[in-house]
C-alpha cells in the first residue's frame, strides 16, 4: 500500500503543459511558427513571456535555463537580439490584439540595467497594444538590488513582482549557494512597495539540502512577516543528470520522501494558519487576492510558470528557451543563446520544436488542467465541448482504481476528485489520461 510520501516521490510529470515538453519534435519549426502566429484571430488576447537566461552567481539548487555572466556584454548582446524577435513576432501578428499578461522571467531580469529594463519595456509598448488593466509580472532576485532597478521596473509599469527567498536559514543558503540575508529580502520588499509595486508573490522551496522541519518553519514565520499576497512552494527538483551544478548538492544532506512530504504539510499548515488559501498543488493566496478568487470559481489556469489568472488564448514565449502556447500547439525557442541568435540575425523565427495539437490533445489538456488546477475534475463538463463524455474514458477510469481503493482519490458520476492530504495525487491521476505516457503502466510505474 502506498502512502503519500510515495505519490510525491512518483516520477510523473507537472504538467504545465499538455502535451509535455519531451513529445515536442523538431517538425514544428519556424516557418509552422510563423503560420500560426499570422493565423491568431484578430482581438485574439495575449500574454507575453520574456526570458533572461542570465545571473550573476549560481544557485546550486537551481532548474531554470540560465547561465551566469561575469560582465554585462552578452546581456547587452542578447537584448538587441530579443528586440528584434519582439519586432519579429509583432510585426507577423499585426495589430489589434489586447496584451492582458506579460512576464519577465529567468535567470534574473533584475540583472538588467535600469537603462535596459525601460527600453525592452518601450519596445513591448511601441509593437503591442497593452490592455488597461494589462498585469506585468517580473521574477525578483532580492540580492544587490538596486533602487535605479526597482524605480526603472515602476516606470516600465511592473504591477508585479515574484520574489526568490527559497530558504532563510543560514546552513540551507550555503548548501545552495544562495547567501541572502533576510534583512536584505524585507527591504527589497519595502522598497518594492514603495515605488508602487505592492502585488507581491514570494518563492520558497522545500526538500533542499540540510532543510528541516525548524528551519523551515522559521523560514515560513520570517517570510510571513513580509505579508505577500501569494506564497509559491515548490519541492525541490534534484535533477543532477540534466543539471550538471546540481552534482555539487549534498545528496546526503537532501531530505527523503517522508521528510518532503513532513515539509509540504508544515508549510500548507503554517500559510493556511495565517489565513492564506491553498492554490492548485503547490500555491498560496490571501483569499481577496485574483489567484484565490479565480481558484475558487474554477478560473484558475496553468502555464510554465506555474499557477496564474492568465487566462489569454495565445501565450507567445520571447527569448532563448522560452515556449509559446497558441491556439495551434506549443512551440519553443531554441535554447541555445548562440542558436538562438544565429536564427533571429538570419531573420528565421528561433523555433526549435513544438508540437500541433489535435481534438483528443485538447480534451485531455482541458482535464489535466482541471485536474491540476481544481484537485477535481467533472468529465462529462469537460468533455461536452468536444462531443465526449466521462463513459468515453473507461479505461482511464479503470487505471485510477488502485487509487481510489488506496483511499486517496474518489470517482463517482465521471467526476474525480483527489482527497486533500493526498493533494500529490494528483500528478498521477493527471498522468492516467496522458496518451503520451502509455496510460495504464504510468498508474502502475508509480507504485515502486
Ligand atoms: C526562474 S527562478 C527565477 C527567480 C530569481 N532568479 C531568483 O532566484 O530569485 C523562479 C523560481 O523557481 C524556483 N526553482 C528554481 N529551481 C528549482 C528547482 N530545482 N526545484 C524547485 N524549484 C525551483 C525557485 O523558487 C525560484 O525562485
Ligand atoms: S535560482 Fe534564480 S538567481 Fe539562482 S541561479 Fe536560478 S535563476 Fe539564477
Amino acid at each position: 500500500m502506498r502512502t503519500p510520501a510515495d505519490l510525491y516521490s512518483s516520477r510523473v510529470p507537472r504538467y504545465t503543459s499538455y502535451p509535455t515538453a519531451p513529445h515536442f519534435n523538431p517538425a514544428v519549426n519556424g516557418e509552422i511558427y510563423r503560420g500560426w502566429l499570422g493565423a491568431l484571430p484578430k482581438g485574439t488576447a495575449l500574454s507575453l513571456y520574456l526570458h533572461v537566461p542570465f545571473c550573476d552567481t549560481l544557485c546550486w539548487f537551481c532548474g531554470c535555463h540560465t547561465s551566469v555572466v561575469n560582465n554585462y556584454s552578452p546581456v547587452k548582446a542578447y537584448l538587441e537580439i530579443l528586440r528584434r524577435e519582439i519586432e519579429q513576432v509583432a510585426a507577423i501578428i499585426g495589430p489589434g490584439h489586447p496584451v492582458t499578461h506579460v512576464h519577465w522571467g529567468g535567470g534574473s531580469p533584475t540583472m538588467l540595467s535600469p537603462g535596459d529594463i525601460r527600453a525592452l519595456a518601450e519596445t513591448l509598448h511601441g509593437k503591442f497594444e497593452f490592455a488597461p488593466d494589462a498585469e506585468f509580472a517580473v521574477e525578483i532576485d532580492p540580492r544587490g538590488l538596486t533602487d535605479d532597478v526597482i524605480a526603472a521596473l515602476a516606470e516600465a509599469g511592473v504591477t508585479r513582482a515574484s520574489i526568490g527567498v527559497q530558504d532563510c536559514d543560514e546552513v540551507v543558503q550555503r548548501a545552495i549557494n544562495r547567501i541572502q540575508p533576510f534583512e536584505e529580502t524585507r527591504d527589497v520588499v519595502d522598497r518594492l512597495r514603495m515605488a508602487g509595486i505592492c502585488q507581491l508573490n514570494v518563492d520558497l522551496v522545500y526538500g533542499l539540502p540540510h532543510q528541516n522541519m525548524a528551519r523551515l518553519q522559521h523560514t515560513i514565520e520570517m517570510s510571513l512577516t513580509l505579508a505577500p499576497q501569494r506564497f509559491a512552494v515548490f519541492g525541490y527538483a534534484h535533477v543532477p543528470q540534466f543539471k550538471k551544478h546540481m552534482k555539487l548538492i549534498d545528496e546526503a544532506a537532501l531530505p527523503g520522501a517522508e521528510e518532503r512530504l513532513d515539509q509540504f504539510d508544515l508549510a500548507h499548515d503554517l500559510l493556511t494558519a495565517d489565513g492564506y488559501l491553498a492554490v492548485g498543488l503547490d500555491h498560496f493566496a490571501r483569499p481577496n487576492d485574483s489567484l484565490a478568487r479565480a481558484a475558487a470559481t474554477g478560473k484558475l489556469a496553468r502555464n510554465f510558470q506555474g499557477y496564474t489568472t492568465d487566462n489569454a488564448p495565445a501565450l507567445i514565449g520571447l527569448g532563448a528557451s522560452a515556449i509559446s502556447a497558441l491556439p495551434q500547439g506549443y512551440v519553443q525557442n531554441v535554447p541555445d543563446v548562440p542558436d538562438y541568435r544565429r536564427a533571429i540575425l538570419a531573420g528565421a523565427l528561433p523555433a526549435a520544436r513544438g508540437i500541433a495539437l489535435n481534438d483528443d490533445d485538447r480534451l485531455r489538456r482541458a482535464i489535466i488542467e482541471r485536474l491540476m488546477c481544481d484537485l477535481s475534475v467533472d468529465l462529462d463538463r469537460v468533455s461536452r465541448p468536444f462531443g465526449k463524455r466521462a463513459a468515453d474514458f473507461g479505461a482511464e477510469i479503470a487505471a485510477l482504481r488502485p487509487l481510489v481503493e488506496e483511499g486517496f482519490i474518489s470517482i463517482k458520476d465521471g467526476r474525480i476528485a483527489v482527497r486533500a492530504p493526498a493533494r500529490a495525487a494528483v500528478r498521477l491521476v493527471a498522468s492516467a489520461f496522458d496518451a503520451y505516457l502509455g496510460r495504464t503502466k504510468a498508474v502502475h510505474a508509480a507504485a515502486v
